[in-house]
């Protein structure tokens, strides 16, 4: 369904905005003891260990009134050369790629900690509108992504209740 294609979308994303040295290069040196075995040799690569990013904390389940601010927390050690990507599950929407966003609502942008280390990148909405309660998730682009998720619960604003009150006794 549209999470695949989702997942396709962004690795494109990714491969377009990314450039070519996020993609490790392995040089194959040939051992001069030739035996013949080559017998899988994926381990022998011995000096080069990549530790795969991973996440350390779960994302806050957040219920906000409408017409508030909110920020939702990703945080993630070893990155490297990976990228952390924010989207909205229901609406099959990519909202930011690292420091981009993507989605064309200006009222979501991303910023990150780094001097935390563990990386933190936040996903802010600004101005919460009913339309954007719902599972965000958070995914790293490792070979098989990992994703996490959390929810926003949007709740009416009595303040915005008030003024529509008012508003209709005028
Ligand atoms: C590796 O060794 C093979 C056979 O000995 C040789 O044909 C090949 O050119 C070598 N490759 C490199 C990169 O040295
Ligand atoms: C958020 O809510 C979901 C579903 O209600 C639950 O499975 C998950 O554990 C919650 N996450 C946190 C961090 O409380």
């Amino acid at each position: 369904m549209g999470y695949q294609n989702l997942i396709g979308a962004l690795l494109l994303l990714i491969t377009i905005a990314g450039n070519s040295t996020s993609t490790l290069s392995l040089t194959t040196s040939n051992g001069s003891g030739g035996a013949g075995g080559t017998s899988s040799s994926s381990s022998s690569f011995g000096n080069v260990v990549v530790e795969e990013p991973e996440f350390t904390d779960v994302i806050e389940n957040v219920t906000v009134p409408a017409g508030r601010n909110v920020k939702l927390g990703c945080s993630v050690r070893n990155l490297g050369s990976y990228k952390v990507a924010w989207m909205h599950f229901e609406q099959s929407t990519i909202l930011t790629v690292h420091n981009h966003v993507i989605t064309r609502n200006p009222r979501i942008s991303v910023t990150h900690d780094k001097h935390d280390k563990h990386r933190t990148w936040y996903l802010h909405i600004n101005n919460v509108h009913e339309e954007d309660k719902g599972r965000y998730m958070c995914q790293i682009n490792t070979v098989a992504a990992k994703t996490q998720f959390g929810y926003l619960h949007v709740v009416e604003s009595i303040f915005l209740k008030y003024v529509e009150l008012v508003a209709s006794l005028n």
